[in-house]
């Protein structure tokens, strides 16, 4: 793929490239705004809550309070009671019971207290750290000291270790020259171009043409530049071309649209277009329980989806701040809440729960990168088969 990036930009098909890509931008910005009409529209059933085995809504109780008894009458107020002591509720919720206020760990200390709406705020000890990046399980020492030869960039911190670096000095210092070379060389190498394509033909013209041509020279090398500078950037997706091009080889991804083999170009824009890659639709494999390979991938989301991600995914699967705050009070320092989160999902979308669902909120919050990891995952482990794209083109 990175080397039909390269030959498609380098046959000129740049232009034609480039369109494609702006026509394909517009359609995936156009499915997104179906999107957000759609979740304005859930939206705004949010004030209510539809009593179990009931046909009607009731009014969510406060923040702060936890629902007595359920309204009797089609949209009406619940009885609310506020949180004891020890409980606390975030945001309007029907709750028949507050959550329980955490105690620090014997790691942490306490930023400040549990009320009834917001729950202890406990944070790692003087000089030691957790990484947001990771469940906190517990409190890491944050380094002593730098390196010899090495200074203090960023303190430590209950979120992040002492962060040292080199004498910021010298670090200017050998950059300079460094870069003072680099320019001196490029001029040379201008001026040589500039004398090889103008001066060796002094017939062509009088001074004003010169001027002329070495402008079109300099055009020249800019062209050249940003060419170059669109191939680098063609490689940087090495990881994800890597993954198509493996795709392709199997057959993943045939070529629709074009009755026999498509230019390179076709592929190329086909393929980075990031709304092509929702299309790739996963289908569990044939004789094996949907609904038990759909929690087995579980694992691999609460595996790959960074964690300190897992609430915003969480609001892209339109759950409630609510369900996150439930599902975060079962277990903060493990994958545990990831779980509790997905399970609610599922619980809520019963039958149609759908892996691609899950993947489609991962490009939603621009983690396109990691679902794509994931579908491949899933289809190596054999759970889940890629469903022949003509299929959903339908
Ligand atoms: C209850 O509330 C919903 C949404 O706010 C509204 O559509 C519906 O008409 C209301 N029903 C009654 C009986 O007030
Ligand atoms: C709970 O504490 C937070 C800050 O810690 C504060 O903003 C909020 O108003 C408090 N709520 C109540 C009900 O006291
Ligand atoms: C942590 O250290 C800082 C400065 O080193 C100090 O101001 C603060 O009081 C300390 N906090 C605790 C809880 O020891």
């Amino acid at each position: 793929m990175r080397s039909a990036l390269r030959l498609s930009s380098r046959r000129g098909c740049l232009p034609l490239l480039l369109a494609k890509a702006v026509l394909s931008t517009a359609a995936a910005v156009e499915v997104r705004r179906d999107r957000v009409d759609l979740l304005e529209l859930s939206r705004k059933g949010e004030d209510f809550y539809q009593v179990q085995d009931s046909g009607w809504y009731c009014r969510l109780c406060p923040a702060g309070t936890y629902v007595a008894e359920h309204c009797k009458e089609q949209n009406g107020s619940s009885t609310c009671l506020p949180c004891e002591a020890d409980g606390y509720v975030e945001y309007p919720s029907h709750f028949g019971r507050c959550l329980r206020c955490w105690t620090c760990r014997e790691d942490q200390v306490e930023l400040s207290p549990c009320n009834a709406t917001r729950n202890t705020q406990c944070v790692c000890k003087n000089g030691t750290f957790c990484s947001p990046d990771h469940p906190c399980e517990m409190c890491q020492k944050c380094q002593s000291r730098c390196p010899s030869g090495q200074v203090k960039i960023a303190p430590c911190t209950p979120h992040s270790d002492l962060l040292c670096g080199p004498p910021t000095g010298s670090f200017s210092g050998s950059y300079m020259i460094v870069i003072v070379i680099i320019v001196a060389l490029a001029a040379v190498l201008l001026l040589l171009l500039l004398w090889k394509r103008c001066c060796r033909h002094p017939a062509a013209g009088d001074s004003r043409d010169l001027g002329r041509k070495s402008g079109n020279v300099v055009h020249y090398l800019v062209l050249q530049l940003t060419r170059c500078w669109r191939g680098g950037l063609g490689t940087r997706d090495n990881i994800r071309n890597e993954h198509l091009s493996r795709d392709q080889e199997r057959g993943l991804l045939p070529a629709v649209g074009a009755p026999s083999a498509p230019g390179l170009e076709e592929v190329v824009a086909r393929t980075s277009d990031p709304s092509a890659k929702t299309q790739k639709i996963l289908v569990p494999v044939p004789g094996e329980d949907p609904v038990i390979l759909l929690r087995r991938s579980f694992h691999v989301f609460a595996r790959d989806v960074p964690f300190k991600d897992w609430k915003r995914y969480g609001r892209a699967l339109d759950l409630l701040e609510n369900d996150l705050a439930l599902a975060e009070m079962n277990d903060k320092y493990s994958q545990e809440p990831f779980f509790q989160m997905l399970n609610m999902w599922q619980n809520k979308q019963g039958m149609s729960a759908s892996v691609n669902t899950l993947l489609e909120a991962l490009h939603r919050i621009d983690l396109g990168g990691i679902a794509e990891d994931i579908s491949s995952k899933l289809v190596q482990q054999g759970s889940f088969q890629y469903q022949p794209l003509k299929l959903s083109y339908g």
